[in-house]
């Protein structure tokens, strides 16, 4: 496996690779790898091919993070994660320094401002344009033909499929679903900071939204109404939003009906969980 800090090498070797007719697929990646990003290296395995490159990124990318949020905590564990990656059958991990991805003067951006607009994009204002930064450096020096992404992040999934069709990257975006713990709770980097009380109340976001489609596959409700409801089993929690969105705009609706997404943010202490389903 091969592993790569600076931009210059990677970008060099990964068009070797293409230029003798391999197919890259990219998996991008914060690191403190679970369960989760091992199914998405399997996607990405599957759809290279044998003979095809699979890589998969580490980048604990500082433009996404707001100037309150836990950039400096975020989990590193970068010999666990090339452990697993080596396991995994990954052929190249990209792991650069912050200093080379983003030079002191760096001031040119990548931004999404339709789909980026709600969800997360309120509570956290940048972090989607850092997203977006990021993943269009990441597409430029690898130039994957596919790069797969995880639905837990629906909202990050959406957005960055459209930039790929606005800004007209040659990648295929492929998501996937959501890893699960057994009791339902969808597989974080996150999920390291709860503390054993909270990791026994973090499941019940999941419980909750699964009632939510149960009751709306009955019959559809008012969106608000949904939402309480979302909310009132979330006792306990700091809730950020509970929104039930237009799967493709991700406008809010005024009825809940089958096939909308209902997205939840919502904090246990200071970790801030997101969860989404649809109905
Ligand atoms: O989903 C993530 O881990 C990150 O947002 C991503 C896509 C790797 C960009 O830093």
């Amino acid at each position: 496996m091969k592993l790569f800090r600076r931009i210059s090498e990677a970008s060099k070797w990964f068009q070797a690779r293409r230029r003798a007719g391999k197919r890259i697929v990219l998996v991008p990646t914060m690191g403190a790898l679970h369960t989760g990003h091992l199914s998405l290296f399997r996607k990405a395995r599957r759809l290279a091919g044998r003979k095809g490159v699979v890589a998969a990124s580490i980048f604990v990318n500082p433009a996404q993070f707001g100037p309150r949020e836990d950039f400096r905590s975020y989990p590193r564990a970068l010999k666990r994660d090339l452990a697993l990656c080596k396991k995994a059958g990954i052929d190249a991990v990209f792991h650069p320094s912050a200093g080379s991805m983003y030079a002191a003067n760096h001031s040119s951006w990548a931004d999404e401002t339709r789909l980026s607009r709600g969800l997360c994009g309120r509570s956290r204002p940048g972090h989607f344009r850092g997203v977006c930064t990021v993943v269009a450096k990441l597409f430029n020096i690898v130039q994957p033909a596919i790069a797969v992404f995880g639905e837990k992040d629906y909202q990050q999934a959406q957005v960055i499929r459209r930039m790929v069709r606005d800004l007209n990257f040659p990648v295929r975006i492929i998501v996937t679903p959501t890893r699960r713990e057994p009791d339902g709770l969808a597989m974080s980097s996150r999920n390291l900071y709860l503390s054993p009380a909270q990791r026994g109340q973090a499941p019940r976001i999941r419980r909750a939204l699964m009632e939510a489609r149960r009751q709306v596959r009955m019959r559809s409700h008012p969106a608000p109404v949904l939402a309480r409801k979302i909310k009132s089993r979330l006792a306990g929690f700091r809730v950020d939003y509970v929104e039930v969105v237009d799967a493709r705009t991700l406008e809010s609706v005024k009825r809940a009906q089958r096939g909308d997404r209902v997205a939840v943010a919502a904090f246990l202490g200071k970790t801030r969980l997101i969860d989404n389903i649809i109905l």
